[in-house]
């Protein structure tokens, strides 16, 4: 295989030179094992597993596993195989995550349902999350029912994100639902690996584990912000995808409560948003004009910075250290960024 450049660490401005050092030390070894579990002696099955992995991404699960053993004693084999598979049970999910969504770029380049078609994406992710499952499997029973249990979760989430909320939920609980299900529990999981494989306490364990899930679902509300604001290119995705696919996100949610259809900019955006957008990127480009400058958008946004300090909270059982301090930037950062 040809070799590759670590992927860049998301900046942890919280983060002393010294934990910068062991955790990019950490993610470079995370890196050569994900290389080595989806090689294949099939060239065609090789180059689609690895095309995803090839093209970056930010290793953000794997960051905090590397970071929450610093909780505990530190980076060791078994670390770096969990940060691995928790890694590859989130690439298998964005293989998938691409067919369900019709999606067309991710990482920056084709998506795999695009470049293979749906089948071979589907198949692929299925291999990846095999992969993982291999590799979870070498740190032990106690793992493996973790594992199998997030994956249920994140499937259950990603099953009820394509479904409209049912009769009679507030649209908002049932969608934050859908987020901690989703993206919430495999970001708590990497925490909880991170404490349990460097020798931490089961207390530390659950607490990373809780902090986990409530950024995974700060996590997922700043990707939906930034499918709305972003200009395409700055996160490797096309911007639009959630308004394509007719997932009312946060600011959808809120900029339908606060409409008032006597304005004319509101109406137009109501109308949007209960149209198929499906195939009409003009309608797309026009509905995320009117939404970028529409009042839901800021109350989203707000309260997506609210959950990433209850995150924050969530740490205040611990004693004071470098890597506490880094978590609770991480935190931050994770709703701060662009991409
Ligand atoms: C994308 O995750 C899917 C979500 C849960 C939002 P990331 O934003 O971590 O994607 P990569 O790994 O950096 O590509
Ligand atoms: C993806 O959610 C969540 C999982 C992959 C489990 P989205 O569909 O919002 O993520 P992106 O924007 O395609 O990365
Ligand atoms: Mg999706
Ligand atoms: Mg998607």
């Amino acid at each position: 295989m040809t070799t590759h450049a670590t992927p860049p660490v998301l900046g942890i401005p919280g983060a002393t030179p010294e934990l910068a050092a062991t955790l990019r030390g950490g993610l470079e070894r995370v890196d050569a094992l994900l290389r080595e579990v989806v090689d294949h002696d099939d060239p065609f099955i090789a180059q689609a597993s690895g095309h995803l992995l090839e093209a970056g991404g930010k290793r953000f699960r794997p960051l905090l596993t590397l970071l929450a053993a610093e909780l505990g004693d530190g980076i060791n084999d078994d670390v770096v195989r969990a940060a691995a598979g928790v890694e590859l049970t989130h690439l298998a999910s964005l293989y998938h995550d691409d067919v369900m969504d019709d999606g067309r770029m991710r990482r920056g380049v084709t998506s795999a349902n695009v470049a293979f078609g749906n089948s071979t994406a589907i198949l692929v992710g299925d291999l990846l999350f095999g992969k993982a499952s291999e590799l979870v499997a070498g740190l032990g029973a106690e793992a493996v029912l973790i594992q199998a249990q997030t994956f249920v979760r994140l499937c259950a989430g990603q099953i009820r994100d394509d479904r409209d909320c049912p009769e009679g939920v507030d649209p908002v609980d049932y969608y934050l639902g859908v987020l901690a299900d989703k993206t919430g529990v495999l970001i708590a999981t990497a925490g909880r690996y991170g404490v349990m494989f460097s020798g931490g306490s089961a207390e530390t364990a659950e607490t990373l584990r809780l902090y986990g899930e409530k950024v995974g679902i700060a996590f997922q509300l700043a990707d939906d912000l930034i499918d709305i604001e972003s200009e395409s290119g700055e996160s490797g995705k096309l911007p639009g995808t959630d308004l394509r696919e007719g997932v009312d996100t946060l600011a959808v949610l809120r900029a339908r409560a606060l409409a008032d259809p006597s304005r004319p900019q509101d109406a137009r955006l109501l109308e949007l948003l209960d149209a198929d957008l499906s195939d009409d990127d003009a309608a797309v480009a026009e509905a995320l004009e009117l939404l970028r400058a529409h009042p839901g958008l800021e109350q989203a946004r707000e309260e997506t910075f609210a959950v990433a300090r209850d995150a924050q909270r969530l740490l205040d059982p611990l004693p004071d250290s470098d890597a506490k301090a880094a978590l609770q930037a991480l935190a931050l950062s994770v709703v701060e960024r662009a991409g």
